[in-house]
Formats: C-alpha cells, sequence, structure tokens
C-alpha cells in the first residue's frame, strides 16, 4: 500500500534533511535523530495517499491528474516535523527513556538539546509554512500547533470527579487536540492546496479527524496491553503518568473502585497494579477496540465518496491496519 507513495515518501523525507542543516552540529545531530529511525511515517503516507486520491477527481486530461503538487509535497514534511518537535518534547515532558527501540532524544543528548532541537524542528516547519505564503493552509496547519498544546494541557486536569460522561468527553477532546487534529487538518491542508471544493475539503478533514481518532484510541489500548519491547517505549506509561485513557474510563463504569485511584492518579502504593487488576477483569479494553472500529468505519465510509482508485483502496487498508496494529 506505502508502495503507492513509497517514492513520495523518499521526497518528503529528503526535503526534511535538507531543512534540519545547521551549523551547531549538535543541534542537526539532535533534530536529525528520530527522522533517522524507522517510525511509521503514518501522517504523511496519509496526506501523501489523500493527495493523489483527490487527484483522481480531476479530468484524466488535466495535467495534475494522478499527481501530488508541491505545495502538497511541503505540507506531508511539515506535518512530520511538527509531529516528531512535539515527540521531542514529549518525551522531556514525559521523563521517557525509550522511543522506537532506541533511547530517547533527551535520554541520549539530554535534556536541553532535546528541547532546543524540537523548537529548531518546529521553526524550520514554520518556516517552510511561511514560505507557502498562503493564509488558509498557515491557518489550518497553525490551528494543528495551538491543539497539540491544548490537547497536552487538557491532559494535565482529568475531570476526576466529574460524571462518566463529562469525563468521557473531555477525553475524547483531548485525543482530538493531541492527535487527531494533526490528521484532520492535514488532510485539509492537503485538499485546500488541491483546490477541492468545500465539500471535498471537508471529507478529507472528517476522514483525517476519525483516522486520528481511531489511531490514537487504539494508542491507548496498546499502552495498557503490550509490553516495552513490543512497543519500543514504556508500557503502561499512561498510568504512571497519572493518566485514564478510554479502557481505564471504561472500567470504572463498571469497576468504581477504579474511581478513587482515577482522582488521585494513580499515585498511591500498588495504584497501577490494582487499576490493571479492574481493567482485565472489565470489559474496557474490549469496549476501546469497538469505539476505535466505529471511527474507523465512519473514516471508510467517508473516503469511499471519492472516485475509486488505488489510493483510496489504500486509505481504506490503513483504516484497518491502525486497527490491527501492534505497535
Ligand atoms: C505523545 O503522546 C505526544 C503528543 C501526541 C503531543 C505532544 C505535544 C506537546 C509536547 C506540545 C506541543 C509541542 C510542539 C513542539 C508542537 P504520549 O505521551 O501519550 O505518547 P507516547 O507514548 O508516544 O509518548
Ligand atoms: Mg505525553
Ligand atoms: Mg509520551
Amino acid at each position: 500500500m506505502n508502495d503507492l507513495v513509497q517514492n513520495d515518501l523518499h521526497v518528503v523525507k529528503q526535503k526534511i534533511g535538507d531543512h534540519l542543516n545547521n551549523s551547531h552540529e549538535p543541534l542537526s545531530d539532535t533534530a536529525r535523530y528520530y527522522f533517522d529511525q524507522k517510525g511509521k511515517s503514518i501522517r504523511p503516507i496519509v496526506m501523501l495517499l489523500m493527495a493523489k486520491a483527490l487527484s483522481k477527481k480531476l479530468p484524466k486530461s488535466d495535467p495534475h491528474h494522478g499527481l501530488i503538487n508541491d505545495q502538497q509535497y511541503t505540507l506531508a514534511m511539515i506535518a512530520e516535523m511538527i509531529h516528531t518537535s512535539s515527540l521531542v518534547h514529549d518525551d522531556v515532558i514525559d521523563e521517557a527513556d525509550t522511543r522506537r527501540k532506541t533511547p530517547s532524544a533527551n535520554k541520549k543528548f539530554g535534556d536541553p538539546l532535546a528541547i532546543y532541537a524540537g523548537d529548531f524542528i518546529l521553526a524550520k516547519a514554520s518556516m517552510a509554512l511561511a514560505g507557502l505564503n498562503n493564509l488558509d493552509l498557515i491557518t489550518t496547519i497553525a490551528t494543528i500547533i495551538d491543539d497539540l498544546v491544548d490537547g497536552e494541557l487538557k491532559q494535565l486536569s482529568n475531570e476526576a470527579k466529574a460524571s462518566h460522561k463529562v469525563r468521557f468527553d473531555h477525553y475524547l477532546t483531548k485525543t482530538y487536540l493531541k492527535t487527531a487534529s494533526l490528521f484532520a487538518n492535514g488532510c485539509l491542508s492537503v485538499a485546500t492546496a488541491s483546490k477541492m471544493d468545500e465539500q471535498t475539503c471537508e471529507s478529507s478533514r472528517s476522514f483525517g479527524h476519525d483516522l486520528g481518532m481511531a489511531f490514537q484510541v487504539i494508542d491507548d489500548v496498546l499502552d495498557l496491553v503490550s509490553t516495552s519491547e513490543e512497543l519500543g517505549k514504556p508500557s503502561s506509561a499512561d498510568l504512571s503518568l497519572g493518566l485514564a485513557t478510554a479502557p481505564i474510563l471504561y472500567a470504572a463504569e463498571e469497576f468504581p473502585e477504579l474511581n478513587p485511584l482515577i482522582k488521585r492518579r494513580f499515585k498511591g502504593p500498588g495504584d497501577v497494579p490494582e487499576a490493571l487488576h479492574y481493567l482485565n477483569k472489565s470489559s474496557g479494553l474490549a469496549r476501546s477496540r469497538e469505539l476505535a472500529a466505529e471511527y474507523g468505519q465512519s473514516a471508510v465510509r467517508t473516503i469511499q465518496q471519492l472516485p475509486e482508485s488505488l489510493e483510496r483502496q489504500a486509505l481504506v487498508d490503513l483504516c484497518a491496519l491502525v486497527l490491527s496494529r501492534s505497535s
């Protein structure tokens, strides 16, 4: 499936490398560190596939039919750079030791360089965005950065005393802001860059939204069920960080014993194993997978509004892959 945009992804990665040149070697080495590893690259892959799928709406006689334009390559590059800069900062905040089965940037280079490197990547992405000279695209992409920070701040408050519905809505909003906004606005930007009509732009945004939500809900499931080795990063990290995600919130509906643990952010002695004990007795993990599957199905329905193409099918397949992934 990625074969369809393999060369295009190579172009994007090359562009990222070019943008991260800096005469201060430790800074460019740290900034390049996560890009040099084998990440999933799911964000640029989705945007590149979407760009090609959208171009199939143009008549075959149109010179842009089947092609990705320069703005779209740059947008895919910017999205991956924003994502990576946020991961570099996130690993400092979460005090993570590993990412992608190797030492995290903060572990390898220390907190100060990791923070500067995150800032540097974001600055270079912002320069590239400014270079697009398109206010709609600048606003759409700047919204992603705004949302990422907002999502992280929302994560700090867990509405522990509120009803299940309020708590779950808070979780969904946070999930949108910290993850799905990048997918949603990334896909929207690609549609805007190919001058699609309003309805198509909205369908692209909606597809990205649903795929992004499914992706993060599964991420939250995997955090609770996988070993650190499988994930390549710390497991049960969310509980250790005090975060109650979908599986735990569902489990608390069945086992109210979890509520005081959620409220004290799993900081009491034995809270983490106790939370896992109730989780495993509950249907929290299964219900979370169902929730992710609903988002996945909604994404598939939306993308099927586009003309049939190999890229459209690849996006459908990607929805299934996001749901079945194990890391
Ligand atoms: C990973 O979440 C982190 C994010 C999705 C976003 C982090 C955002 C910021 C630090 C603020 C914005 C910063 C910039 C530079 C734009 P996680 O910790 O739940 O996942 P993990 O298990 O992959 O660490
Ligand atoms: Mg985090
Ligand atoms: Mg983290």
